[in-house]
């Protein structure tokens, strides 16, 4: 199971990284934020740090600006992985980034099964189901894992599973026994 860090700490980056736990980063805005930097800055200092990819987000929530972007996102660095919301607009600016820009995507805001499904049919690298969230509802976050797998599974989807909003240390554990590609 991949180990990505969700934080936009360079420092905090830089001392995990040397354990040799860190496979990739995933950023949003408001991590970035917290940072006091830019996202292009804060971005590009990670991206000089880690090998694997290291995801940003895209603020804007129609396409033509999403496109425009990632367009300034994927010149950081060739490890980029461009962050897309799991909308409408998302998922199809998803498959042009795939197609067109030729980079990784991570499909974020994932909440059902289904919802991982349309990512996988738009040709996400990641998918990131938000599993804390999912609890918060009363749902089972792990169960939307598990959901995951069998139809990533079944269909032979190469779209990785992200476990994000990872909140308690069973979610670890329940992610590596289910066979989650990837943890935060
Ligand atoms: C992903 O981009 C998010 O930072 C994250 O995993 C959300 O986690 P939270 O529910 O702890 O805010």
């Amino acid at each position: 199971m991949k180990f990505f860090v969700d934080t936009a700490d360079v420092k905090e980056i830089k001392d995990l990284y040397q354990l040799g736990l860190v496979d990739g980063v995933t950023t949003n805005p408001s991590l970035i934020l917290k940072s006091g930097g830019s996202i292009a800055e804060v971005t590009r200092q990670i991206c000089d740090i880690v090998e694997g990819p290291v995801s940003a987000e895209v603020v804007a929530t129609e396409f033509p600006q999403m496109m425009k972007e990632a367009q300034v996102l994927a010149k950081i660095a060739k490890n980029v992985c461009i962050k897309v919301p799991l909308t409408l607009d998302g998922l199809k600016a998803c498959r042009a980034i795939r197609n067109d820009l030729g980079r990784e995507v991570n499909v974020t805001l994932c909440f059902s099964a289904n919802q991982a499904l349309l990512a996988a049919k738009a040709g996400a690298t990641f998918i990131s189901p938000f599993v804390g969230r999912v609890d918060d509802t009363g749902a089972d976050g792990m169960e939307l894992i598990s959901e995951i797998r069998t139809i990533y599974d079944n269909y032979d989807y190469k779209t990785e599973i992200l476990v994000a909003s990872v909140h308690t240390v069973n979610h670890v554990k329940q992610a590596a026994l289910i066979g989650a590609d990837v943890i935060t």
